[in-house]
């Protein structure tokens, strides 16, 4: 949710460092960008809206600058426009930044800059930062910084510019925001996936933190501004993880990663114990798990919520974070909260974190970037080894927290025991993408109609409720996914002959139960697609069989969305859209 670079460098022309890492951040947001470099103490600033590929295009990259700051944005107050667009100046052009965040209480700010006369320019939530460093009166720019920032509440990740200072000023407050220096350069940016290529190790900023990094110091205060030394983070494999390679789109490629996830996990879990801590003691009192996530990742709460309970026979409920924080949830010290996420940075997800601990739950979370705030913050982290995510659409990531969650389930079932990967192993061998070229006609059929329905049972409703969301963020065709059992109780009244209706069925027990359903449709005139890993013999309802790789229904899930992943990218190209930067969206939302 908007990307923050700021560069240091004493080597000129750092426009071109700026934008290159820029551009990794660009998951983050694309409705516009900006730069702002330093140049005989006055700003220079370049912006456009769209793509960070129309503000290179503004850039001719000779620049003689040693200091700058750049933004890929993700609107959340004001229109997508260049007015709107980052960095913002002060009137009097002394101050100039970036953020990322919501500052919640700009408007009651607004009016303070207005009473001294101040006039802003944009819409946004921002400018007023850079407007009240303007306007404090304290002397030290620290404490400007200070001042300013005490002002703020909502979530802030900020880097500023003073035009009288080689230096970068930064300050977050829930939002995430790193330092990486070296002996040549410093660059301030909200994910070390920027830092790479140019240094060894970076500095997460603490929550409600903020500091002043130039070229030979760093100097870092709390809240109570008192001076803190910060402990450096080494760069691992996985922030060097994002190349394209030989692919069109990171959706493309991070589908065709399924399997090597997989493997990678059950190798990782294999030689690293991570269920170590889970033992009979951390569990003794727990009487209820809660699992708790946002968009794909509430869709593996769900479907952890169904596999504890059936191999573990725990009580468990998985819960949207938003809806979670706000519904008196009852939790104690019997309880465990289990924290699903790919970016571990969704504020949603992070601030139920916060509140479950403050009430008193065990916390564990399963993350894929290791360095995130989430994985940082709960008792026990388990790690889902799926590598760089970066397509908007979430897929590998969904098979790998599938795949954690039926290990933590069967090891809950067995607590102990260790032999989990046992049950797994059969994930090595199987075809993820059997038939996976008939989906290409598949996608044709739902071109050709006008409503589209993923229907299941239990763990197939949650694959339908996946199926339904990735067709629906890459291609905006609009559908619905519900339980097969519930289409007569309403929605049955939209099924006619322009329908097509995937019934995703891979429980033996439940089949029949199933086509039962498919004949209700057929008989509205509805078209089936039936997606299936079992031997079906009655198919007269059927129009459509797809039928994936044979395994045990217990890991069925973990296929079974594959085919829908695939279908939502095929569509998404047919219909000339950008599968891994779908309009209105951001990859990692650090905004509530
Ligand atoms: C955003 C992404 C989704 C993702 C959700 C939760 O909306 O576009 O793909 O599922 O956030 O993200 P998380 O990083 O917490 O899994």
């Amino acid at each position: 949710m908007c990307g923050i670079i700021g560069y240091l460098s004493r080597t000129k022309g750092v426009s071109k460092k700026i934008i290159h890492n820029l551009k990794k951040l660009e998951y983050r947001g694309y409705d516009s960008s900006g730069i702002c470099l330093l140049k005989n103490n006055k700003f220079l600033v370049k912006k456009s809206v769209g793509e960070i590929a129309n503000l290179e295009q503004k850039l001719n990259y000779d620049d003689d600058c040693v200091c700058g700051i750049a933004h890929t944005r993700w609107a959340t107050h004001g229109k997508v426009n260049l007015k709107n667009t980052h960095p913002h100046l002060c009137p009097n052009k002394t101050w100039a930044v970036v953020h990322n965040g919501i500052i919640e209480n700009y408007l009651e700010l607004t009016k303070l800059l207005q009473d001294k006369n101040i006039k802003l320019k944009s819409d946004t939530d921002t400018e007023i930062i850079p407007a009240l460093m303007e306007i404090c009166e304290e002397k030290n720019n620290m404490d400007k910084l200070k001042y300013v920032t005490g002002l703020l509440s909502g979530s802030f990740a900020i880097c500023l510019l003073n035009k009288n200072e080689n230096a970068l000023y930064v300050a977050r407050r829930h939002s995430p925001l790193y330092i990486a220096k070296n002996q040549d350069s410093c660059m301030v940016s909200s994910d070390p996936v920027t830092f790479g290529e140019d240094y060894t190790t970076y500095f997460p900023l603490p929550d409600d933190c903020f500091a002043r990094v130039d070229l030979d110091t760093m100097l870092v205060y709390n809240k109570n501004f008192e001076k803190i030394t910060l402990a450096p983070c080494e760069i691992g494999s996985f922030e060097k993880s994002a190349e394209l390679g030989k692919y069109s789109y990171y959706a493309e490629k991070e589908i065709s990663e399924i399997p090597k996830v997989v493997e990678q996990i059950l190798l990782n879990y294999k030689t690293v114990d991570h269920f170590k801590k889970l033992n009979k003691q951390f569990f003794k009192n727990i009487k209820k798990i809660k699992l708790i996530g946002c968009g794909t990742a509430y869709h593996a709460c769900l479907m952890g919520e169904k596999f504890i309970q059936k191999d573990a026979r725990i009580e468990a409920q998985a819960y949207i974070a938003s809806e979670f924080r706000y519904s008196h949830p009852l939790i104690s010290n019997d309880t465990l909260c289990i924290f699903v996420s790919q970016s571990g940075e969704t504020a949603d997800t992070l601030l139920s974190l916060e509140l479950a601990k403050k009430m008193g739950a065990k916390t564990l979370a399963l993350v894929n970037v290791p360095y995130s705030s989430i994985a940082r913050s709960a008792d026990i982290t388990l790690p889902l080894c799926a590598g760089m995510e970066v397509a908007v659409m979430s897929t590998k990531a969904y098979n790998a927290m599938l795949t954690v969650l039926k290990m933590l389930s069967l090891h809950l079932r067995q607590l102990n025991k260790n032999n989990v990967d046992e049950d797994l192993k059969v994930l090595n061998n199987v075809d993820y993408f059997k038939n996976i070229d008939k989906i290409d006609e598949i996608s044709d059929l739902v071109l050709k109609s006008e409503k589209v329905f993923f229907i299941g049972r239990v763990e197939d409703y949650v694959t339908s409720l996946e199926a339904g969301l990735k067709l629906k963020e890459i291609t905006y065709i609009n559908c619905v996914s519900l339980p097969s059992g519930e289409l007569k109780h309403g929605t049955l009244s939209l099924v006619d002959n322009k329908s097509l209706v995937f019934v995703i069925a891979t429980d033996e027990n439940l089949l029949s139960k199933n086509l039962a359903s498919a004949s209700e449709i057929k008989a509205r005139g509805g078209k089936i697609v039936l997606v299936t890993n079992l031997d079906v013999k009655r198919q007269e309802e059927i129009d459509y069989l797809y039928k994936f790789d044979k395994i045990s229904s217990s890991l069925s899930s973990i296929l079974s969305v594959i085919p829908f992943q695939v279908l939502a990218y095929k569509t998404c190209i047919k219909l000339g859209y950008s599968p891994d930067k779908p309009r209105n969206l951001a990859k990692s939302v650090t905004v509530e």
